[in-house]
């Protein structure tokens, strides 16, 4: 992979352009990716995944893989994964801390040797974010979990077993770590209120490739009948709808014609329509492509995040963003993930009208004429992307700090953005 590390130092400063045009391709999913890699734990043979985005995020889930004992090869977004050496069943604080979905590896690497050690993620920027679901499922399922310095410490030593298990609460990695987790276990698991996204379903589809019996991915009850072991598969990971909503968004508000490829039209039916009743048209020019341009009229709208299939928690910050600039009164509801809102303040530096109760997880937007460049923060992923289209959107300069966060799930998005003409540069802070 390109990107090694991230450095924190860095600045991204963007021209406001509101004339972009030209076209922008759609990579694949960092959600999908990420518990592709870990499923490498469940055998033995080659895994090969194609359309795996060069991100930090999935750099991380690579390093910490090849800790684990997998071996791998990367080039042109394929990635071959082969266990090769003896293995280390741990995965240490330095990558959960960085990406909490480090704890895809939990499970796979649970059922299939019977013991496993992950550090215990901590708080992070968009509210607790636990992972009592995941361990209690485990537990149901016959592990013995224990914590011990900051680590999860999960044993099976006879091996996990089926079970029923109901979620409180739906979790999409919580779900994938389950179900990876019951594709070796003995008998049938049965996974209640699962989640439906997409990269649930993906996950599964790779499974079954795998030689998993998996029923009913995509829908909120999930079975899984246990194997005794899985072979080698060949699978290309399903395009990255949060990136493609974050161009769609962005072609709304600076977009002179901007040709969006590999467009997942059939999982953004909610997003797309939220746009299209904001007055954003989304032209179907092709089976995956998208054409979309300045929007002339933005009007205002009252929207909830939730789970698949309804509008997406990680598409909020930039739908924030083109609300800004609808005439009239927004409202956003986030019922995902407390502490969602700390762009609100950002975009409210560059000239937005957001008002937050937090008590409530709602965002009051009262549209304004423009924005104006500024000194910013990234404060998390998808804020980062919020940030970048509001820079674009803007007059005069921006400067984003912070900005490592983008990296870790927009693939090549400098190369990406300069292609449509935006003018953007990286700089480390002070120079
Ligand atoms: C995944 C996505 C993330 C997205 C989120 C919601 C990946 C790698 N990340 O994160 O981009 O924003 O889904 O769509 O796929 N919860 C608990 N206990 C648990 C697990 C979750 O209380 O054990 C809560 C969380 O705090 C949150 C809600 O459940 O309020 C949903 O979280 P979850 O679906 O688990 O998010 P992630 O899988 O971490």
């Amino acid at each position: 992979m390109n990107i090694k590390t991230e450095n924190k130092g860095e600045v991204l400063v963007i021209k406001g352009n509101r004339n972009l045009k030209g076209k922008l391709y759609v990579s694949g999913a960092k959600n999908a990716a990420l518990p592709n890699m870990a499923a490498s734990i469940l055998t033995d043979e080659y895994l090969i995944l194609e359309n795996v985005p060069d991100l930090l995020d999935t750099n991380t889930m690579l390093k910490l893989l090849n800790d684990i004992g997998i071996k791998s090869i990367y080039q042109d977004n394929r990635l071959l994964l082969k266990f090769e050496n003896q293995p280390n069943l741990s995965a240490s604080y330095d990558y959960v801390s960085k990406m909490r979905a480090s704890i895809l590896v939990l499970g796979p690497m649970l059922t299939r040797f019977g013991y496993a050690r992950v550090a215990l993620p901590g708080g992070c920027a968009i509210g607790s974010r636990p992972v009592d679901l995941h361990l209690k499922a485990l537990q149901k399922m016959g592990a013995q979990i224990t914590l011990k310095e900051g680590d999860i410490i999960a044993k099976a030593p006879n091996g996990l077993k089926g079970t029923k298990i109901t979620f409180e609460k739906i979790t999409v990695t919580g779900t994938e770590n389950i179900m990876m987790a019951a594709v070796l276990a003995k008998g049938k698991t049965i996974i209640k209120n699962a989640a439906k996204e997409p990269e649930v379903s993906d996950l599964a589809n790779l499974l079954i490739k795998m030689g998993a019996k998996i029923e009913g991915a995509g829908s909120d009850t999930i079975v899984i009948e246990g194997v005794k072991s899985l072979g080698k598969a060949r699978h290309a990971v399903i395009p990255d709808r949060i990136e493609a909503g974050t161009f769609a968004v962005l072609s709304a508000l600076c977009g002179e014609g901007i040709t969006i490829e590999n467009y997942p039209f059939e999982y953004l039916e909610c997003f797309n329509e939220t746009l299209n009743n904001i007055g954003v048209d989304i032209v179907k020019i092709g089976k995956n492509t998208a054409f979309i341009k300045k929007a002339k009229n933005l009007k205002p709208a009252s929207i909830e995040t939730k789970e698949y299939p309804y509008f997406p928690t990680d598409l909020q910050a930039q739908i924030m963003v083109l609300l800004s600039f609808a005439s009239g009164t927004s409202k956003i509801k986030e019922n995902i993930f407390e502490n969602r809102f700390m762009h609100a303040d950002e975009l409210n530096r560059l000239g937005a009208n957001i008002k937050v109760d937090s008590k409530n997880n709602i965002a009051v937007i009262k549209g304004v004429q423009k924005l104006e460049g500024a000194k910013v923060k990234a404060t998390d992923l998808r804020a980062s992307a919020a940030m970048v289209i509001a820079g674009l959107a803007a007059e005069g300069t921006t400067e984003i700090e912070d900005i490592y966060h983008l990296y870790r799930g927009y693939e090549y998005i400098d190369e990406k953005l300069k292609n449509i003409g935006a003018e953007l540069e990286k700089r480390i802070k002070g120079q």
